[in-house]
Order: structure tokens, then C-alpha cells, then sequence
């Protein structure tokens, strides 16, 4: 679905539920995973259904995740660096960039 249309020169590893991903230096969480083919970042509070990054600029929300244990962060807006744990958000917590 998503594709990158540059090639990097530099990389960053991180691990996504024990998938390492990896991701250009530069390219936030949400960029990496989607060009990974991950869309579903969190399940919804309510029916927990898979939901994803929507705007990828730090309005909608909808790509909360977890990294290194603290959750709500935004996957869009939290730059991809080596050795960061990311897991999906499951259920609802007070939002950070
Ligand atoms: S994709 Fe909308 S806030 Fe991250």
C-alpha cells in the first residue's frame, strides 16, 4: 500500500512486537511502520477495532502506540531511532507527542 520513493542512506532498527523495522534516519515512527506495511497502530477503546495514522501531522490522534513502556505517544510525530520498543496501543490513556 505504501512505498518508498526514496532510497536512504542511513538506517535506524527498532523492534514493533518483535518485528524489527527498518526505518531511514529522519522518518517518524508512523512513517517507518506504514512503509513496513504495518497500518494498524492501536485498537480502539470502545469495540477495539484496528485503527491507523490518519493526518501523519499531529492532529487526528489515531496513531497512538506504545514506546519503551510509556503510552499515547504519537507514532507521527516521535522520530524512529535504533533500539526503541513499539507495540500497539490497546485501550485509551491521555495523549503526548
Ligand atoms: S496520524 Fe494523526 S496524529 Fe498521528
Amino acid at each position: 500500500m505504501f512505498q518508498r520513493l526514496d532510497a536512504p542512506s542511513a538506517h535506524v532498527t527498532f523492534d514493533f512486537e518483535g518485528r524489527s523495522i527498518h526505518a531511514a534516519v529522519g522518518d517518524s515512527v508512523a512513517a517507518a511502520l506504514l512503509a513496513a506495511g504495518v497500518v494498524d497502530l492501536r485498537r480502539s477503546p470502545v469495540g477495539g477495532e484496528p485503527r491507523g495514522p490518519w493526518c501523519l501531522i499531529g492532529n487526528c490522534f489515531e496513531c497512538l502506540v506504545e514506546i519503551d513502556g510509556v503510552p499515547s505517544r504519537q507514532a507521527c510525530m516521535t522520530l524512529a531511532r535504533d533500539g526503541m520498543r513499539v507495540r500497539r496501543q490497546r485501550g485509551a490513556a491521555g495523549a503526548r507527542a
